[in-house]
């Protein structure tokens, strides 16, 4: 049923000359069967049927967005792709992925390969230029993950140690603006292997995804220091001027920020992380 949905989602979005809401074509899929002209008109009926919302995300950053068998989406899920998904389905359309290098997210947003960003991404001025972002839908925090009997008690602490970023990440800002020396890794994942495995000292990364880190591996813990890391907010990225979508998302994450959807899928992504 679900699939019989989705090729009469395609069918339609081919057949609207002016697709209005996000960047026509952007499915590439186009190996479409019959058409079910009933089907197909019922589906017409609602404004925005039949549409594809294509997000890009990279999926190395638990709760928020990972790669599993049985995802909210194909098989990614967390927090983002679940709030993904319940955008798409507010305005009766299909959310569809692309993963990549997290540094890539904005080039591909900007080129059209992909009509939104979610993937945890905080909102920075830098940022801000090149894009438009939705309100925000969760506030994070920069943090430190060290071994338990590390020394490093705030970020100071961290002016002789070996410190290991995300590449592209906020984490990487901050350290780089406190004049440190740092390494950077692809993905979370390495840094905290160079961790474990004694290569470095210190990582800097998200609150979230560093309490999945801690709760994975043993004889890991947080340090934080609020004065030297600023809340941040994450939010939805789209090209700069597509108003129509970003009104859609803005409209969808307030509801659901408003009727506790958002938190409850923070607080069952963060057990099911620790449950691991
Ligand atoms: N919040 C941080 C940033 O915006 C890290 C986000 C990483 N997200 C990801 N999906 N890998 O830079």
């Amino acid at each position: 049923m679900k699939r019989a949905k989705k090729i009469l989602a395609l069918i339609l979005a081919m057949a609207m000359a002016a697709c209005t809401l996000t960047a026509c074509g952007s499915s590439t899929d186009a190996s479409v069967g019959e058409t079910e002209d009933a089907a197909v008109e019922e589906e017409a009926a609602s404004e925005t049927a039949g549409g594809v919302i294509t997000f890009g995300t990279n999926a190395e950053f638990p709760p928020f967005e990972f790669v599993t068998a049985n995802g909210v989406i194909g098989e990614f899920d967390g927090i983002d792709m679940a709030i993904a998904k319940q955008i798409a389905e507010e305005n009766g359309m299909t959310a569809e992925i692309e993963n990549m290098e997290f540094d890539s997210l904005l080039v591909a947003l900007q080129n059209g390969q992909i009509d939104a960003v979610i993937a945890g991404m905080t909102i920075t001025e830098e940022r801000a230029e090149a894009v438009d972002f939705s309100v925000p839908y969760y506030t994070a925090t920069q943090v430190m993950i060290v071994k338990e009997d590390s020394d490093i008690a705030s970020a100071a602490d961290m002016a002789d140690k070996k410190i290991c970023v995300i590449q592209g990440y906020t984490g990487e800002v901050c350290v780089s603006e406190m004049g440190y020396a740092y390494e950077s890794f692809k993905k979370g994942t390495e840094a905290v292997m160079e961790l474990v495995n004694g290569k470095c000292d210190v990582v800097v990364i998200d609150s979230a995804t560093a309490a999945k880190y801690v709760s994975d591996n043993e004889g890991l813990k947080i340090v934080e220091d609020p004065d030297a890391f600023e809340s941040e907010e994450y939010a939805i990225a789209v090209q700069k001027g597509n108003t129509e979508l970003l009104d859609m998302i803005n409209a969808a994450i307030e509801t659901k920020l408003a009727d506790g959807t958002i938190s409850a899928l923070a607080v069952q992504y963060t057990e099911a992380a620790s449950e691991e």
